[in-house]
């Protein structure tokens, strides 16, 4: 069996839900906190065992190949300030097997991982979307993998959503367990209006794939918004070799929508170090003082 060494990271969408401010800056590194969304991605990545990330990337997206670079004139100046904190916090960032490919026309998330072909090769993977931040005690990309080595079955992470929301997601039609928590699966669905979803259960950006689905996305017509769908492969993909849903039971953190990334943000910012205490006031402050306004 060969193991499942190398993650795949679409990031060449053009973030028109944060315009302005993506105008000219990729989305990935807008910070939660003081740490670009698509940091975390790759530390959990890291964490999950994989030893090579390829960035599927597009216009405007050299920051994100820079933030993965050494800085060296930054680091000359924090070392000679004596900022040993900043130094490492920068090195931090470097020295990770990172590959970038440009995907030349947005053609949809099928098309941006179908670039990662040559790069994949014939080995198990996964793909893992910046869009969504995952906790908990086991990285869910890790939780993939352990699964991926009993079944070696292609595994795509799912959560229920309210049902309203399904037009949002890829919807999956849950068959039986296998066993807790991994479902078997009738039907992968993108985006379906609520009265058409066969569920609530909605794929949430990690998936772990067979090099098989390259072969599919090569060949794959588009789909829902017109564009080549991953969901569309992978429901072809299920009808030659058994796909599974793991109900993913920790907590995801919607980075790609506005409220999300606020929400995010005020999470993590209750849980840094230097924040925490500051901002726990803050919020406590505010909520007295809009009860006050609200009387
Ligand atoms: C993509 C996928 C969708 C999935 C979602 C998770 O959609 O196409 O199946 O449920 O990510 O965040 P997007 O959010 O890029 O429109």
């Amino acid at each position: 069996m060969k193991k499942v060494k190398k993650a795949v990271i679409p990031a060449a969408g053009f973030g028109t839900r944060f315009l302005p401010a993506t105008k000219a800056m990729a989305k990935e590194m807008l910070p939660i906190v003081d740490k670009p969304t698509i940091q975390f991605i790759v530390e959990e990545a890291i964490e999950s065992g994989i030893e090579d990330i390829l960035i599927v990337t597009g216009k405007s997206k050299r920051p994100i190949e820079d933030h993965f670079d050494s800085n060296i004139e930054l680091e000359t100046n924090l070392r000679d300030k004596g900022k040993d904190d900043l130094l490492k916090l920068v090195q931090e960032t470097t020295g990770i097997r990172i590959h970038f490919v440009r995907q030349s026309y947005p053609l949809g998330l099928g098309h941006a991982v179908l670039q990662a072909k040559a790069f994949v090769g014939d080995e198990p993977f996964v793909v893992m979307l910046g869009d969504d931040l995952m906790k908990d005690e086991v990285p869910l990309t890790r939780q993939l993998i352990e699964g991926y080595e009993r079944t070696y079955a292609s595994t795509i992470a799912v959560m229920e959503v309210p049902h309203e929301e399904t037009s949002k997601y890829g919807i999956i039609d849950p068959d039986n367990q296998l066993e807790e928590g991994l479902l078997n699966v009738r039907r992968f669905v993108e985006k379906p209006k609520p009265e058409d979803a066969p569920s609530n259960y909605a794929i949430i950006g990690r998936y772990l794939l067979t090099p098989e689905i390259f072969e599919i996305l090569e060949n794959q017509e588009a789909g829902a918004g017109g564009e080549i769908q991953l969901t569309d492969a992978i429901d072809t993909l299920n009808k030659t070799q058994r796909v599974f849903a793991k109900n993913f039971k920790g907590q995801r953190f919607d980075v790609g929508d506005k409220f999300g990334f606020l929400a995010t943000s005020i999470t993590y910012g209750l849980q840094h170090p230097e924040m925490k205490d500051k901002l726990k006031d803050y919020i406590i402050a505010l909520g007295e003082s809009l009860e006050q306004t609200e009387k």
